[in-house]
Protein backbone atom coordinates (compact mmCIF):
# COMPACT_ATOMS: atom_id res chain seq x y z
CA UNK A 1 0.00 0.00 0.00
CA UNK A 2 1.14 3.54 -0.87
CA UNK A 3 0.95 6.23 1.86
CA UNK A 4 2.00 8.58 -0.43
CA UNK A 5 0.14 12.01 0.18
CA UNK A 6 -1.53 14.10 -2.61
CA UNK A 7 -3.24 17.05 -2.03
CA UNK A 8 -6.57 14.98 -3.37
CA UNK A 9 -5.94 12.25 -0.75
CA UNK A 10 -5.69 15.53 1.70
CA UNK A 11 -9.07 16.67 0.86
CA UNK A 12 -10.24 13.31 1.58
CA UNK A 13 -8.92 12.68 4.74
CA UNK A 14 -10.05 16.46 5.82
CA UNK A 15 -13.46 15.91 4.73
CA UNK A 16 -13.57 12.70 6.73
CA UNK A 17 -12.34 14.65 9.80
CA UNK A 18 -14.53 17.47 9.79
CA UNK A 19 -17.67 15.04 8.95
CA UNK A 20 -16.50 13.20 12.15
CA UNK A 21 -15.05 16.32 14.71
CA UNK A 22 -15.55 14.12 17.82
CA UNK A 23 -13.84 10.93 16.63
CA UNK A 24 -10.13 11.55 18.31
CA UNK A 25 -9.46 7.70 17.29
CA UNK A 26 -9.80 8.83 13.25
CA UNK A 27 -7.43 11.99 13.76
CA UNK A 28 -4.95 9.72 15.98
CA UNK A 29 -4.83 7.75 13.18
CA UNK A 30 -4.62 10.58 10.63
CA UNK A 31 -1.69 11.84 12.41
CA UNK A 32 0.17 8.68 12.67
CA UNK A 33 -0.44 7.42 8.97
CA UNK A 34 0.88 10.33 7.35
CA UNK A 35 3.74 11.26 10.22
CA UNK A 36 5.97 11.81 7.20
CA UNK A 37 3.78 14.57 5.80
CA UNK A 38 2.86 16.61 8.70
CA UNK A 39 6.27 16.87 9.28
CA UNK A 40 7.62 17.80 5.92
CA UNK A 41 4.98 19.85 6.47
CA UNK A 42 5.68 21.68 9.19
CA UNK A 43 9.85 22.05 8.03
CA UNK A 44 7.73 24.15 5.03
CA UNK A 45 6.11 26.08 7.27
CA UNK A 46 9.04 26.91 9.51
CA UNK A 47 11.66 27.64 6.12
CA UNK A 48 8.67 30.26 4.91
CA UNK A 49 8.72 31.84 8.09
CA UNK A 50 12.20 31.91 8.20
CA UNK A 51 12.68 33.51 4.79
CA UNK A 52 10.08 36.03 5.57
CA UNK A 53 11.36 36.80 8.93
CA UNK A 54 15.03 37.31 6.64
CA UNK A 55 13.38 39.13 4.08
CA UNK A 56 11.56 42.08 6.55
CA UNK A 57 15.76 42.38 8.72
CA UNK A 58 16.86 42.71 5.50
CA UNK A 59 14.61 45.49 3.97
CA UNK A 60 14.88 47.11 7.50
CA UNK A 61 18.68 46.57 7.34
CA UNK A 62 19.02 48.24 4.22
CA UNK A 63 17.59 51.44 5.29
CA UNK A 64 19.45 51.40 8.48
CA UNK A 65 22.85 51.34 6.51
CA UNK A 66 22.27 53.55 3.86
CA UNK A 67 20.68 55.85 6.87
CA UNK A 68 24.05 55.54 9.51
CA UNK A 69 26.47 52.89 8.22
CA UNK A 70 27.22 53.90 4.44
CA UNK A 71 28.78 57.40 5.29
CA UNK A 72 31.25 55.38 7.02
CA UNK A 73 31.43 51.82 5.72
CA UNK A 74 30.85 52.97 2.53
CA UNK A 75 27.37 52.31 0.09
CA UNK A 76 29.45 49.03 -1.29
CA UNK A 77 30.42 47.74 2.16
CA UNK A 78 33.90 48.23 1.39
CA UNK A 79 34.66 51.38 3.35
CA UNK A 80 35.09 55.06 2.19
CA UNK A 81 38.59 56.01 1.50
CA UNK A 82 39.86 58.78 2.98
CA UNK A 83 43.72 59.39 1.48
CA UNK A 84 45.64 55.67 1.41
CA UNK A 85 43.29 54.58 4.16
CA UNK A 86 39.94 54.09 5.02
CA UNK A 87 37.34 55.96 7.01
CA UNK A 88 36.22 51.94 8.46
CA UNK A 89 36.47 48.55 7.95
CA UNK A 90 35.28 46.84 4.72
CA UNK A 91 32.60 44.21 5.26
CA UNK A 92 33.15 42.31 1.98
CA UNK A 93 34.60 38.78 3.07
CA UNK A 94 35.08 40.13 6.47
CA UNK A 95 35.71 36.67 8.71
CA UNK A 96 34.46 39.24 11.89
CA UNK A 97 31.24 39.93 9.91
CA UNK A 98 30.13 36.72 8.75
CA UNK A 99 31.42 34.25 11.66
CA UNK A 100 29.92 33.93 14.99
CA UNK A 101 26.83 36.29 14.85
CA UNK A 102 26.92 36.20 19.05
CA UNK A 103 30.80 37.72 18.59
CA UNK A 104 29.28 40.52 16.12
CA UNK A 105 26.45 41.17 18.43
CA UNK A 106 28.86 42.01 21.19
CA UNK A 107 30.94 44.23 19.04
CA UNK A 108 27.94 46.10 17.39
CA UNK A 109 26.11 46.67 20.54
CA UNK A 110 29.60 47.92 22.65
CA UNK A 111 31.32 49.47 19.92
CA UNK A 112 35.21 48.56 19.16
CA UNK A 113 38.33 50.69 19.25
CA UNK A 114 41.86 49.22 16.69
CA UNK A 115 43.36 48.53 15.70
CA UNK A 116 41.93 45.36 13.74
CA UNK A 117 44.13 42.65 12.73
CA UNK A 118 46.83 44.92 12.51
CA UNK A 119 44.89 48.19 10.60
CA UNK A 120 43.85 51.57 12.17
CA UNK A 121 40.93 53.92 10.43
CA UNK A 122 40.81 57.00 9.94
CA UNK A 123 36.72 57.27 10.90
CA UNK A 124 37.82 56.65 15.17
CA UNK A 125 36.08 54.37 17.12
CA UNK A 126 32.91 51.95 16.07
CA UNK A 127 29.99 53.61 18.43
CA UNK A 128 28.25 51.39 19.93
CA UNK A 129 24.97 51.22 18.69
CA UNK A 130 22.89 49.87 22.02
CA UNK A 131 21.05 52.95 22.20
CA UNK A 132 19.10 51.23 19.51
CA UNK A 133 16.61 48.33 19.69
CA UNK A 134 17.32 44.95 19.08
CA UNK A 135 15.73 44.86 16.25
CA UNK A 136 17.54 47.67 14.31
CA UNK A 137 20.85 46.05 14.95
CA UNK A 138 19.56 42.77 13.50
CA UNK A 139 18.49 44.34 10.53
CA UNK A 140 21.85 46.47 10.29
CA UNK A 141 24.21 43.08 11.14
CA UNK A 142 21.86 40.76 8.84
CA UNK A 143 21.85 42.94 6.51
CA UNK A 144 26.05 43.46 5.95
CA UNK A 145 26.08 39.97 6.85
CA UNK A 146 23.63 39.17 3.64
CA UNK A 147 24.81 41.88 0.81
CA UNK A 148 27.94 42.38 -1.49
CA UNK A 149 28.21 38.80 -2.30
CA UNK A 150 28.44 37.89 1.64
CA UNK A 151 26.40 35.19 2.78
CA UNK A 152 25.66 33.80 6.66
CA UNK A 153 22.60 33.02 8.89
CA UNK A 154 20.47 36.13 10.20
CA UNK A 155 20.93 38.02 13.22
CA UNK A 156 17.68 37.88 15.20
CA UNK A 157 16.72 40.37 17.54
CA UNK A 158 16.32 37.35 20.04
CA UNK A 159 20.12 36.57 19.43
CA UNK A 160 20.77 40.88 20.29
CA UNK A 161 18.51 40.72 23.13
CA UNK A 162 20.53 37.55 24.60
CA UNK A 163 23.94 39.66 24.29
CA UNK A 164 22.76 42.62 25.52
CA UNK A 165 21.51 40.93 28.88
CA UNK A 166 24.98 39.55 29.27
CA UNK A 167 27.13 42.58 28.60
CA UNK A 168 24.83 45.07 30.38
CA UNK A 169 27.54 45.82 32.72
CA UNK A 170 30.39 46.69 29.58
CA UNK A 171 30.34 50.40 29.70
CA UNK A 172 33.48 51.31 26.95
CA UNK A 173 34.61 49.96 23.27
CA UNK A 174 35.52 46.42 23.11
CA UNK A 175 39.82 46.15 22.09
CA UNK A 176 41.06 43.04 20.11
CA UNK A 177 42.53 42.21 23.76
CA UNK A 178 39.07 42.09 25.53
CA UNK A 179 36.96 40.66 22.22
CA UNK A 180 39.61 37.69 22.87
CA UNK A 181 37.43 36.47 25.95
CA UNK A 182 34.51 36.88 23.98
CA UNK A 183 35.70 34.71 21.17
CA UNK A 184 36.86 32.15 23.43
CA UNK A 185 33.48 31.86 25.06
CA UNK A 186 32.09 31.65 20.81
CA UNK A 187 32.54 29.69 17.48
CA UNK A 188 30.29 26.79 18.50
CA UNK A 189 27.60 26.58 15.51
CA UNK A 190 28.98 24.03 13.24
CA UNK A 191 28.18 26.26 10.27
CA UNK A 192 31.44 28.21 11.19
CA UNK A 193 33.45 25.19 10.95
CA UNK A 194 35.50 23.31 8.52
CA UNK A 195 35.18 19.90 8.48
CA UNK A 196 37.28 17.23 6.48
CA UNK A 197 37.32 13.34 7.35
CA UNK A 198 39.27 10.80 6.06
CA UNK A 199 36.40 9.36 3.90
CA UNK A 200 32.76 10.69 2.79
CA UNK A 201 34.17 14.15 2.61
CA UNK A 202 30.88 14.87 0.52
CA UNK A 203 28.73 13.87 2.78
CA UNK A 204 30.26 16.08 5.82
CA UNK A 205 28.03 19.29 4.73
CA UNK A 206 24.91 16.98 5.87
CA UNK A 207 25.93 17.85 9.31
CA UNK A 208 25.70 21.50 8.88
CA UNK A 209 22.05 21.95 7.01
CA UNK A 210 19.02 22.13 9.20
CA UNK A 211 17.67 19.05 8.24
CA UNK A 212 18.62 16.48 11.01
CA UNK A 213 17.63 13.33 9.08
CA UNK A 214 20.29 13.21 6.39
CA UNK A 215 23.79 11.60 7.89
CA UNK A 216 27.84 12.03 7.16
CA UNK A 217 28.52 8.58 5.93
CA UNK A 218 32.03 7.00 6.04
CA UNK A 219 29.51 4.78 2.75
CA UNK A 220 32.63 2.14 3.63
CA UNK A 221 32.92 -0.06 6.28
CA UNK A 222 35.19 1.55 9.73
CA UNK A 223 38.90 1.18 10.04
CA UNK A 224 41.27 2.15 11.97
CA UNK A 225 41.96 5.72 11.94
CA UNK A 226 39.22 7.09 10.12
CA UNK A 227 38.93 10.58 11.68
CA UNK A 228 36.71 13.37 11.59
CA UNK A 229 37.73 16.78 12.60
CA UNK A 230 36.42 20.22 13.11
CA UNK A 231 38.49 23.54 12.15
CA UNK A 232 36.97 26.26 13.96
CA UNK A 233 36.90 29.74 12.98
CA UNK A 234 39.05 30.95 15.46
CA UNK A 235 40.73 30.10 19.01
CA UNK A 236 38.30 28.66 21.48
CA UNK A 237 37.38 27.07 24.74
CA UNK A 238 36.24 23.45 24.36
CA UNK A 239 35.64 20.76 27.04
CA UNK A 240 32.62 18.48 25.70
CA UNK A 241 32.15 16.45 22.26
CA UNK A 242 29.12 15.09 21.95
CA UNK A 243 28.50 12.57 18.37
CA UNK A 244 25.05 11.23 17.62
CA UNK A 245 25.27 8.20 15.51
CA UNK A 246 22.82 6.57 13.35
CA UNK A 247 21.79 2.76 14.53
CA UNK A 248 24.78 0.73 15.32
CA UNK A 249 27.24 2.94 12.68
CA UNK A 250 29.53 4.62 15.32
CA UNK A 251 33.42 3.23 16.43
CA UNK A 252 33.56 0.74 19.17
CA UNK A 253 36.65 2.97 20.58
CA UNK A 254 37.63 6.07 19.88
CA UNK A 255 40.27 8.68 20.38
CA UNK A 256 40.02 12.77 20.74
CA UNK A 257 43.09 15.10 19.83
CA UNK A 258 42.99 18.80 19.55
CA UNK A 259 45.62 21.21 18.10
CA UNK A 260 46.12 24.99 18.10
CA UNK A 261 48.19 24.67 14.92
CA UNK A 262 47.34 21.83 12.91
CA UNK A 263 50.81 20.29 14.06
CA UNK A 264 50.89 19.33 17.20
CA UNK A 265 48.36 17.13 18.50
CA UNK A 266 47.08 16.94 22.04
CA UNK A 267 45.17 13.74 23.19
CA UNK A 268 42.49 14.60 25.15
CA UNK A 269 40.58 11.43 25.92
CA UNK A 270 42.55 8.24 24.85
CA UNK A 271 40.17 5.52 24.49
CA UNK A 272 36.38 6.07 24.71
CA UNK A 273 33.79 3.27 24.17
CA UNK A 274 31.64 4.02 21.24
CA UNK A 275 28.00 4.51 21.88
CA UNK A 276 24.97 5.83 19.51
CA UNK A 277 25.08 8.79 21.81
CA UNK A 278 28.89 9.31 22.91
CA UNK A 279 29.96 12.04 25.24
CA UNK A 280 33.68 12.88 25.34
CA UNK A 281 34.12 15.21 28.45
CA UNK A 282 37.77 16.44 29.09
CA UNK A 283 39.54 19.46 31.30
CA UNK A 284 38.85 22.85 29.71
CA UNK A 285 41.53 23.55 27.23
CA UNK A 286 41.61 26.07 24.10
CA UNK A 287 41.99 25.02 20.52
CA UNK A 288 41.49 25.52 16.84
CA UNK A 289 41.04 21.97 15.87
CA UNK A 290 39.30 18.78 17.08
CA UNK A 291 40.10 15.61 15.78
CA UNK A 292 37.75 12.53 16.14
CA UNK A 293 39.43 8.94 15.63
CA UNK A 294 38.43 5.63 14.90
CA UNK A 295 40.51 2.94 16.73
CA UNK A 296 39.44 -0.34 15.72
CA UNK A 297 38.11 -2.10 12.65
CA UNK A 298 34.33 -2.66 12.74
CA UNK A 299 32.18 -4.07 9.89
CA UNK A 300 29.72 -1.05 9.34
CA UNK A 301 29.91 2.28 8.35
CA UNK A 302 30.11 5.50 10.35
CA UNK A 303 27.32 7.52 10.24
CA UNK A 304 26.20 10.81 12.05
CA UNK A 305 23.18 12.84 12.89
CA UNK A 306 25.08 15.08 14.55
CA UNK A 307 28.30 16.49 15.75
CA UNK A 308 28.51 18.87 19.10
CA UNK A 309 31.54 20.64 20.38
CA UNK A 310 29.71 23.19 23.09
CA UNK A 311 30.99 26.35 24.71
CA UNK A 312 31.65 25.13 28.32
CA UNK A 313 29.20 26.92 30.39
CA UNK A 314 30.63 29.04 33.16
C1 LIG B 1 31.36 57.44 12.09
C2 LIG B 1 31.82 56.33 11.30
C3 LIG B 1 31.09 54.99 11.45
C4 LIG B 1 29.75 54.72 11.33
C5 LIG B 1 28.62 55.69 11.04
C6 LIG B 1 29.61 53.29 11.52
N1 LIG B 1 30.82 52.72 11.77
FE1 LIG B 1 31.19 50.75 12.07
N2 LIG B 1 33.17 51.16 12.33
C7 LIG B 1 33.75 52.41 12.23
C8 LIG B 1 35.17 52.31 12.51
C9 LIG B 1 36.16 53.46 12.49
C10 LIG B 1 35.41 50.95 12.80
C11 LIG B 1 36.77 50.36 13.19
C12 LIG B 1 37.03 50.66 14.64
C13 LIG B 1 38.48 50.89 14.94
O1 LIG B 1 39.33 50.42 14.19
O2 LIG B 1 38.76 51.56 15.96
C14 LIG B 1 34.15 50.26 12.65
C15 LIG B 1 33.97 48.90 12.85
C16 LIG B 1 32.78 48.23 12.69
C17 LIG B 1 32.62 46.83 12.86
C18 LIG B 1 33.72 45.82 13.18
C19 LIG B 1 34.34 45.42 11.85
C20 LIG B 1 35.52 44.50 11.95
O3 LIG B 1 36.24 44.38 10.95
O4 LIG B 1 35.75 43.89 13.00
C21 LIG B 1 31.29 46.54 12.65
C22 LIG B 1 30.63 45.18 12.70
C23 LIG B 1 30.64 47.79 12.35
N3 LIG B 1 31.57 48.78 12.39
C24 LIG B 1 29.30 47.91 12.09
C25 LIG B 1 28.66 49.11 11.82
C26 LIG B 1 27.25 49.21 11.54
C27 LIG B 1 26.29 48.05 11.47
C28 LIG B 1 26.99 50.55 11.39
C29 LIG B 1 25.64 51.18 11.14
C30 LIG B 1 24.55 50.79 12.02
C31 LIG B 1 28.25 51.25 11.55
N4 LIG B 1 29.23 50.35 11.80
C32 LIG B 1 28.40 52.62 11.46
C33 LIG B 1 33.12 53.57 11.91
C34 LIG B 1 31.76 53.74 11.73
Amino acid sequence: MSTAVTPESRQVAEAVLAANPANTYLKEIDSELNKAYFEEKARQEALASFAKEERELMDLGSKHYSGLCASCHGANGQGVPAGNQLLAPSFVNNPRVLGDKSLLAHIALNGFTGPIAGKTYTGGVMLALKSNDDKYIAAALTYIRNSWGNKAVMVTPQDIAKVRRKTSSVTGPYTEKTIRKVMLNSGDDIKLWKLSATKGQKYLPNLQDDDLKNTYATKSQMKKGFYIQADFPHERKISRVILQAKGNDFPKALKVEISTDGKTWQTVAAKVKGKRTTVVSFPTTIATKLRVTCLEDKKSWWQLYDFKIPTPQK
